[in-house]
């Protein structure tokens, strides 16, 4: 499998056909449990919270996409939500141990580390990771973890992961990147030395808006082990019919993803041209800060684009009343486009925090329409 490229992985990578049946899709296993010939003598599944044959062939297919080195004993923890993903992850550390983590990061990342693990003794640092500065003065002797968003939501910044992974080693941290909203289409943080890969696979992954899931990708079996034990000892796992979906969506993420980024360099091209548009944060123009980074790290720049509209909140607010196509909606990185503004909906959670973004900050997940209805569309809500 390993000389097969991307999209040929996406398709074949654990789903061969099925052995008694010669189903060519993985079948949707809807048990809960299976039959053993004598106690502990089975065919490798026991009980469907430790492990599910349908859930095992996504796990090969993300594993396998994110450039697990089989020979590395790595793999892929599919869990029931993106932060059901970062919470295992979570549950590594103990009181006393220091997380650092972006200070644009995913509000419910951000939540979940100041509200839910702070109660139980973990410290955490907010800090700008785009500069080494930045991370250098956040970094501690208890850090067992950094945190990494790249690009980050919404601001859309990019962290340099391999030179995070080289500081983060002399402390002997472990690196997670959240690999959302780039995907590993577009880049691979396993190869760039990071130990974890998170995903929120509702997203991109998925890719169709209908299922809630994530996952959780390593080279390092011990930390493989950590979080098999800690997902069959906590239980978030999702269920056959989520892992099929999330299979079915992943076969075409690289015709996804190439479309996504098209439709979104037009978006930002328009929107650069529009004097009703203030600022645009996009990866892919050459006057972002983060661009020359992220053309190393990326294959391309993402299907995200934020901007501000002259005329602050309330031209902002009316923007998102005003679209048809994108449908004014939290989440991201489905087939259809979405516009939402941060502040009040995905990004509430950090309001009156370091991390509060532009109350009149807009975010687009663009999808793969037709370009053309796409500009027209965001023309008439420009007003
Ligand atoms: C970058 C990022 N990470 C993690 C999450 C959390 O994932 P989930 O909503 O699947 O729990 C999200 C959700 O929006 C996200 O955007």
């Amino acid at each position: 499998m390993t000389e097969d490229r991307f999209e040929t992985i996406a398709i074949h990578a654990g789903q061969d056909p099925d052995p008694t049946t010669g189903a060519a899709v993985v079948p949707i296993y809807a048990t809960s449990t299976y039959v053993q010939e004598a106690p502990g003598v089975h065919k490798g599944y026991e009980y469907s919270r430790t492990d599910n044959p349908t859930r095992t062939a996504l796990q090969t297919q993300i594993a396998a996409l994110e450039g697990v080195d089989e020979a590395a004993d790595g793999g892929c923890v599919a869990t029931s939500s993106g932060l059901a993903a970062t919470a295992l992850i979570g549950y590594m550390l103990k009181p006393g141990d220091h997380i650092v983590l972006p200070d644009d990061a995913y509000g419910g990342t951000f939540r979940l580390v100041a509200q839910v693990l702070s109660r139980h003794g973990i410290e955490w640092t907010a800090t700008d990771l785009t500069t080494s500065e930045g991370f250098a003065s956040a970094l501690r002797p208890e850090t067992k973890l950094v945190w990494v968003e790249t690009p980050t939501n919404p601001l859309l910044r990019v962290v340099d992961i391999a030179a995070i992974v080289a500081a983060a080693s002399a402390v002997g941290a472990k690196v997670v990147v959240d690999n959302t909203f780039a995907t590993p289409y577009l880049q691979q943080p396993l190869t760039l030395g990071a130990d974890m890969v998170m995903h929120s696979s509702t997203k991109y992954l998925g890719g169709h808006s209908d299922v809630v899931g994530g996952a959780i990708v390593t080279n390092d079996q011990d930390l493989l082990d950590q979080l098999r034990f800690l997902q069959n000892a906590t239980g978030p796992v999702p269920g056959p019919f989520d892992c099929y979906l999330t299979l079915r969506g992943i076969k075409t993420l690289g015709v996804r993803m190439d479309r996504h980024c098209l439709n979104a360099e037009a978006i930002v091209s328009f929107l650069a041209s529009d004097d009703r548009v203030d600022e645009i944060w996009y990866p892919g123009l050459e006057s972002d800060p983060g661009h020359a980074v992220a053309r190393d790290q990326m294959k391309r720049f993402g299907g995200m684009v934020s901007f501000t509209p002259k005329g602050g909140v309330d031209a902002a607010d009316s923007i998102v009343a005003k679209t048809r196509l994108f449908f004014l909606a939290e989440s991201l990185g489905g087939v259809e486009s979405l516009i939402e503004v941060p502040a009040t909906m995905t990004h509430l959670s950090v309001h009156g925090t370091d991390l509060e973004v532009p109350a009149s900050l807009v975010r687009l997940s663009v999808g793969i329409e037709h370009i053309d209805d796409l500009i027209s569309d965001l023309d008439r809500a420009l007003g």
